[in-house]
Parts: structure tokens; sequence; C-alpha cells
């Protein structure tokens, strides 16, 4: 069978001494069929077992009938997971005045009924879409629990002194890092930030690391927050509180009255 295949394999490469070069991976594939070029590699069918009937997230299942709660009850289970190493990791997503969005990890810092907090540069791309568009989303997905949380708002920027105080709770190397790094410009090699690095090292080895004006943080505050979890029937569960139109009147059948100004619906998968 090798002797066939090493064969095989010399001819299909050395081909005929006229043939075109077209011909040569034509061959090859033809000895290792299973090399065929796949537009899906096979992820089509990639289908994680998700949970059981019984595990359905019904109405009855909220902790709170208002998002902040709900969300508090959520994220500290999957902080408390061991296997989920940072459940605080969401996806933030803006998008620029034109309608282009962008959509990149960040950490969730702090949350509470004000709204939901991270930190960056905002300089960034990030914080210039920001800038000219305030609207934004974040989600969280925790395979392990098989939920995600998605929230969308209203981002504004912290104080100076909230920005001043998370910025000096940092450990000093990343208080480093964010002074040396122009985040989301171009640079010609890693070597422009280990230098940098150094230098600022340097310069305030005796001294409090002043924040960069161009570094803080900012608040969403949400006015949609939807609770998924996922079923393995795909009979996912979805429900959504947002905070209703002044018109709007919960009927208790589509729409009810959720705590704090907020109503909740649930949607289909
Ligand atoms: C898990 C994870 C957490 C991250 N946390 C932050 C963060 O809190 N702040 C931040 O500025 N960038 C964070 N980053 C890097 C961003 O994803 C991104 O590369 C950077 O902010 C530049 O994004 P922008 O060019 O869209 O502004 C994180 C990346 C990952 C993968």
């Amino acid at each position: 069978m090798c002797v066939f295949s090493c064969q095989a394999l010399i001819r299909a490469v050395q081909g005929p001494p006229a043939s075109s070069w077209l011909l040569k991976p034509l061959r090859l594939h033809s000895i290792f069929p299973q090399r065929k070029m796949s537009l899906d590699s096979g992820v089509s069918g990639m289908r994680a077992s998700y949970r059981g009937r019984q595990d359905v997230f019904t109405e009855d299942d909220l902790a709170f009938k208002e998002p902040i709660g709900q969300f508090k009850e959520w994220f500290d289970e999957a902080r408390n997971n061991p296997q989920i190493l940072e459940a605080n990791a969401m996806c933030l997503a803006t998008s620029s005045k034109d309608g282009n969005p962008s959509a990149r990890y960040v950490l969730l810092k702090g949350f509470g009924p004000d709204g939901f907090k991270f930190f960056t540069n905002y300089e960034s791309r990030k914080g210039k879409e920001l800038d000219e568009n305030p609207k934004a989303a974040l989600t969280f997905y925790w395979d392990v629990l098989r939920r995600s949380i998605r929230i969308e708002g209203k981002v504004s920027r912290l104080s100076e002194e909230e920005s001043d105080d998370y910025f000096h709770s940092r450990p000093r190397e990343s208080q480093i890092g964010a002074c040396a790094s122009n985040q989301s410009t171009p640079i010609s090699g890693r070597d422009v930030l280990t230098s940098m690095e150094q230098e600022l090292t340097a310069k305030y080895s005796d001294h409090v690391i002043p924040r960069p004006s161009h570094w803080g943080g900012y608040i969403l505050i949400p006015h949609s927050v939807e609770f998924w979890q996922g079923q393995s029937t795909r009979l996912h569960d979805r429900i959504r509180f947002r905070l209703p139109k002044s018109s709007e009147k919960p009927d208790g059948r589509l729409l009810h009255q959720g705590d704090n100004g907020w109503v909740y619906e649930r949607l289909a998968p």
C-alpha cells in the first residue's frame, strides 16, 4: 500500500515532462482524497449538547424582575465557575457615525443600577467611534453555562476621579503599558513598545505614574438587557428586559411589568 502510494506520489509530483503545473495539484488530490478542499472544514457539523429539557429558563426562574439583579445572579455564577477563566470578558460593539460596525473584547470592571463599566484608550478605534456615536452593545458568552447576556445602551465617559482611582489600582506594569501604547495606531515592530516601556519604567521608577489623559473609563447605561440560555433542542430561552416606550402598557401576555421601570418579554429563539 505504502509502495503504491509512494510511487503514485512521485508520478504525481514529477508528472509527464511537458505537463502543465496545473495538473499537479489535481493528481495530488486524487491520491489524498481526504485532503479535498472543503469550504467549511467540518464547522457546519459542530453541534454542542446544551442542557436537558428540564433545564429550561422560564419567567419563574428570574431571580429579579429587573436586569441588574438578574445580571448579578448570572454573573456571580459565571465568575465562581472554575472552568471560566475570564467571566468578565465581553464583546463590545461600536459603530462609526456612518454606520460601519466594529467589535472587540474588553473587560467588565464594574456594574450596578447606573450601568456597566470598562476602561480603555479614548483615542483607540472604539474611543473614536464612541465619540461620534455613543450607542453601543455588550455581549457575554459563558459556554460552560450555555448562557449569553446582550446589553444595549448609551455610553458616556466616567469621571476623571473614577478613572484615576481605577488606573492607580492596577499593577504598575499595566499602568506603564497603558502609557506606552497608542492603542490602535500602526507601529513598526514590538521593539517600539518594549523600548517605550523601558523608558517609562526608568522615568517613573520612584514616582506615582500619572494616568494619561487619553486613558479612562466608560459606562454603558442600558436600555435593553437580554438573558439567553441554550437548550439542546435549539428551542433556546430568551428573556429580554427593556425600558418601555412612553405609550407602552404591559398586557401581561407578551409584555410583562418588571421592577424599577423595566418591562420584560420572551423572544422566540
Ligand atoms: C479577553 C480580552 C479582554 C480585553 N480587555 C480589554 C480592555 O479591558 N480594554 C481595552 O482597551 N482592550 C482590551 N482588550 C483588547 C481589545 O480587544 C482590543 O484589541 C483593543 O482595545 C483595541 O481595540 P480597538 O482598536 O477596536 O479600539 C481585550 C482583549 C481580550 C481578548
